[in-house]
């Protein structure tokens, strides 16, 4: 059984994510830590007490961490997730329980040292967190067993065509953490997350499935999916935090491959992530793994079958036929 963190900032790809997590019996969920990014701290720290209230996790405590970036300013939002981050849905906070007391980076700091190779660490949000714990405490990298990342590209980005929104919004962070010496750090960059679309069909068969998570996934994605045919043309959207959480489930969703990876962080290209491959540049010492070429079909069976245990036949019958 795998100890996970997981530092986010939902977020309607973030949210997926951690319903994934919270139904899976792989992995035992030590902590959620927040990040100001989609939406600002405050939101995101409501909208993580509001999934785990309709997963049942109110157990799983959350910290809030980082309200701006290292890299200055106040952090940058959004629009892709609505204003309150989940669709604006106008969900009032259900939940009765607040964050814990502590911060962010203490509570990375503090679990990472409690078990010492132990952690996977999910970051799905700015690095802003992750960064700030990698400067407080010098045996927090060596700590971590592993750190699976959502952020950057190898191919163009999406805030601009340089950069992805979680390198974006706070590149300094980005570069210490790919600095940082992590013996094990996995990119799911935008490369991969483009080959895993939430199709109408699957949506459809959200609607279909009629449970509370289904139809708030459902509701959830409707603004995200119009937001993509605004901006991209498509009728499906990327599910970006997801694929990155999958990784911890199931690494053979993805083909991934060695490389050194180098963060800009200034200039026209602030934010991107460069990444020289090892097969193409040998003499470049590795820092990471970058998720390359993605099993769609494996990936969506995995989501919809950990959410949805009951529906397996009706799952493997949509997926195959989605994602042939
Ligand atoms: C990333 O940016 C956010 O909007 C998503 O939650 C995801 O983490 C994709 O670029
Ligand atoms: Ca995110």
């Amino acid at each position: 059984m795998k100890r996970v963190i997981i530092d986010t900032d939902p977020g309607i790809d973030d949210t997926i994510a951690l319903l994934l997590l919270c139904a899976s019996d792989d992995v035992v969920i030590e902590g959620i830590t927040t990040v100001g990014g989609n939406v600002s701290l405050d939101q995101v720290t409501r909208n993580a007490l509001t999934i785990l209230e309709l997963a049942g996790r109110t157990d799983i405590g959350v910290y809030r961490g980082a309200a701006g970036s290292m890299s200055g300013g106040e952090g940058r939002h959004v629009f892709a997730h609505g204003e309150d981050g989940l669709g604006n849905l106008g969900l009032s906070p259900t939940s009765a329980v607040g964050a814990r007391e502590g911060s962010a980076v203490d509570f990375l700091v503090e679990s990472a040292r409690e078990h010492p190779g132990e952690m996977s660490l999910l970051a799905i949000g700015p690095l802003t967190n992750v960064a700030a714990a990698v400067l407080a405490d010098p045996a927090f990298v060596s700590n971590i067993g592993q750190i699976v990342l959502m952020g950057g590209a190898e191919g163009a980005g999406n805030m601009t065509p340089s950069a992805e929104f979680n390198a974006w919004s706070d590149p300094v962070a980005a570069d210490v953490v790919f600095r940082a010496g992590f013996d094990r750090l996995v990119m799911v960059g935008l490369d991969a997350t483009r080959q895993a679309h939430l199709t109408p069909g699957v949506r459809e068969l959200l609607r279909q499935l009629d449970t509370p998570v289904s139809r708030f996934v459902h509701a959830i994605t409707r603004s995200y999916v119009d937001f993509a045919f605004a901006e991209q043309g498509r009728l499906a959207a990327e599910l970006h935090d997801p694929l990155a959480a999958a990784y911890l489930l199931d690494p053979a969703v993805f083909v991934s491959h060695p490389a050194n990876v180098e963060v800009c962080t200034e200039g026209l290209c602030q934010g991107r992530t460069v990444v020289a491959r090892s097969s193409d540049f040998p003499h470049l010492t590795p820092n990471a793994r970058v998720a390359g070429e993605v099993d769609a079909g494996r990936f969506f069976t995995l989501l919809l079958t950990t959410l949805f245990p009951d529906a397996s036949e009706l799952i493997t019958r949509v997926v195959a036929h989605e994602y042939r």
